[in-house]
């Protein structure tokens, strides 16, 4: 089977740029998989559909076409049409992390998940890479960091977009989303012992960058 690095951990860990860094140098696509869940989210905020509200959820992820399209600049399209900027706002995040906990939509993109990963290998990131869509790769990592560490980060980069949310309210929006995604029923953020556990509180990307790649080959 093609190779797959299993990179999960909550929010604000350095998931995004670790994993395209390693894949960069494993040469393999970095495959973003928390991407799915918010494209999914926007469609259901476009047709006024509640984010909890579980039977009109798996019906739209049974009639919603969602693209990856990995690569330097990688791409998600929503029945087509590229949402990739539109996706990052911090309602989207929550909203991704409601339709995350249905499991109808769980089943439909873990699927899509591994049948990129198949075809070509991958660095996959999000919650359950390690536990559910790929749990037999032998190359599984868990980043964790300190809360006010992860929400910092998440400050600096909205800041670094233009968007001015308060580091206070970042810091509330980060731990109930991460709350409400280690404690949903259907796969659970969490890890076990077939993990690598990285606290990257106090590491520079590089340096978390070295050790995946290091423990991959
Ligand atoms: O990684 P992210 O912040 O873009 O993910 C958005 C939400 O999607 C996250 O709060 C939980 C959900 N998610 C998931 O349940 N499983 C994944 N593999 C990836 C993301």
């Amino acid at each position: 089977m093609a190779k797959i690095i299993a990179i999960d951990g909550p929010s604000g860990v350095g998931k995004t740029t670790t994993s395209r860094a390693v894949a960069r140098e494993l040469g393999i696509p970095h495959i973003d998989t928390g991407a799915m869940y918010r494209a999914l989210a926007l469609a259901a905020t476009r047709e006024g559909i509640d984010t909890r509200d579980e039977a009109k959820l798996e019906d739209l992820a049974s009639r919603t076409r969602i693209d990856f399209i990995p690569g330097e600049r990688a791409r998600v399209l929503l029945n087509g049409e590229d949402v990739t900027s539109m996706i990052r706002s911090p309602e989207m995040s929550m909203a991704a992390s409601n339709v995350s906990a249905v499991p109808a939509v769980r089943r439909v993109l873990v699927r899509l998940q591994q049948d990129l990963g198949r075809r070509s290998g991958g660095v996959l990131e999000g919650r359950d890479i390690g536990t559910k869509v790929f749990p037999e790769t032998p190359y599984k990592f868990f980043l964790t960091a300190r809360p006010e560490v992860r929400a910092r980060r998440r400050h600096a980069e909205l800041l670094a977009k233009g968007e001015g949310a308060s580091y206070e309210t970042i810091l509330v929006g980060t731990i109930a989303r991460d709350e409400q995604d280690s404690t949903r029923a259907d796969s659970p953020l969490s890890f076990d012992d077939s993990y690598t556990v990285i606290d990257t509180s106090d590491l520079t990307i590089e340096e978390v960058v070295e050790r995946i790649v290091s423990l991959s080959s």
